[in-house]
C-alpha cells in the first residue's frame, strides 16, 4: 500500500546492509497486515552509528534492527538493555520509546528456539546434551538461550578453543569445552547439534563433521541459511535424523520488532519463507 504521512517507520542499520534480507521480510508483512509503514535500509558506517543511532527518534523512527558491525556497539548505546541482550553481549533489535528513549533487546536466542520448537514440536532443550560448533557472536545467542531453556549440558568446540573457554567462564558449569579435534567424539548421547559458525554457506568452507557417533533421533540444526540445505543438514537427513534448516530463525527472531513497531503480531508462514528465499 502507499505511505501516508501519519506512516510508521523502522528499518534495519548495518555496514555493509546492501545483503540484508530484513527488508524484503518485513516488506512481506507490512504488505500482508496492509500497515502504513516502512522499513528501510539503513546504510551506516561503523564511525556514524552513534550519531545515526540518537538521529532515530528526531527523524520519528519507530525503532530499527542492528546487524553486523553493530551489535556490540547498539548494546553500548541504548538508554537500557533486556537482561537477554547484556548476557548475550549484543542487541538486535531497538525501540524507540515515546519518551525518545532508546530501548534494546536481542532476539536471536528467541528466532533460534522458536525455530526449533516450531519445526520439531517434540523437540526439549531439556531433553539432553547439546553439541554446538563455533563460539563467536551468534554463538553466544544460541548458547544463552538453550541454557535458559534447560539444556542439560551444552558442548561447544570452536576451531580457536580459547573462544570456547571464554563462553564456559562466562556462562558456568553446564558449558563443556571441547577440543576442535575431538569433536566428532562429542556427538555421543547428544540431543542437538547446532552449528553456528559460517561454514557450510555458500562461498564459505564446508563444515567436516562426520556424524557417526550421532544418536539417530538428535535434532540438527544449522544457522546457516544459504543453501538452506547446507551439507550437515543433508548428512543428517541421509542418516534419518530429524533436521530444521536456519532460515526459519531469521525470520522468528524479526517478529518481536515488526510487533513493537507496527502494532501486530506478525505470523511466520510457507508465504513469507518463499518471499524471504526469492529476495
Ligand atoms: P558470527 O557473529 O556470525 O558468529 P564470528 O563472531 O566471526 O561471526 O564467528 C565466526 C565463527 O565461525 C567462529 O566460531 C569461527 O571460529 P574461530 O573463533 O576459530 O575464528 C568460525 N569459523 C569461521 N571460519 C572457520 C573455519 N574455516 N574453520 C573453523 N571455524 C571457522
Amino acid at each position: 500500500m502507499s505511505l501516508s504521512g501519519k506512516a510508521r517507520l523502522a528499518g534495519v542499520a548495518g555496514w555493509p546492509v546492501s545483503h540484508s534480507r530484513s527488508p524484503a521480510l518485513h516488506g512481506h508483512w507490512l504488505r500482508r497486515y496492509r500497515i502504513d509503514g516502512a522499513y528501510v535500509p539503513l546504510p551506516v558506517a561503523p564511525e556514524n552509528f552513534e550519531r545515526a543511532l540518537r538521529a532515530l527518534p528526531l527523524l520519528g523512527f519507530r525503532g530499527c534492527n542492528v546487524t553486523v558491525p553493530h551489535k556490540e556497539a547498539a548494546l553500548r548505546l541504548v538508554d537500557r538493555a533486556s537482561e537477554e541482550a547484556r548476557r548475550i553481549g549484543a542487541v538486535n533489535t531497538i525501540v524507540v520509546e515515546a519518551d525518545g528513549t532508546l530501548t534494546g533487546s536481542n532476539t536471536d536466542g528467541y528466532g533460534f528456539l522458536e525455530n526449533l520448537t516450531g519445526a520439531a514440536p517434540s523437540w526439549r532443550a531439556d531433553r539432553g546434551p547439546a553439541v554446538m560448533i563455533g563460539a563467536g557472536g551468534a554463538a553466544r545467542a544460541v548458547l544463552v538461550a538453550l541454557l535458559d531453556a534447560g539444556a542439560p549440558e551444552v558442548r561447544v568446540t570452536n576451531r580457536s578453543r580459547e573462544k570456547a573457554e571464554a563462553l564456559a567462564d562466562a556462562f558456568g558449569d553446564r558449558v563443556a569445552v571441547v577440543d576442535w579435534s575431538e569433536r566428532e567424539a562429542a556427538l555421543g548421547q547428544a540431543a542437538l547439534v547446532v552449528n553456528t559458525t559460517s561454514l557450510g554457506m555458500t562461498g564459505q568452507p564446508p563444515l567436516e563433521l562426520r556424524l557417526d557417533d550421532l544418536p539417530g533421533d538428535a535434532l540438527v540444526t544449522d544457522i546457516v541459511y544459504a543453501p538452506l540445505e547446507t551439507a550437515l543438514l543433508a548428512e543428517a537427513r541421509r542418516r534419518g535424523n530429524p533436521v530444521v534448516d536456519g532460515l526459519g530463525m531469521l525470520l522468528h527472531q524479526a517478529r518481536p520488532g515488526f510487533e513493537a513497531w507496527f502494532g501486530v503480531p506478525p505470523t511466520v508462514d510457507g508465504a513469507l519463507r518463499a518471499a524471504v528465499l526469492s529476495a
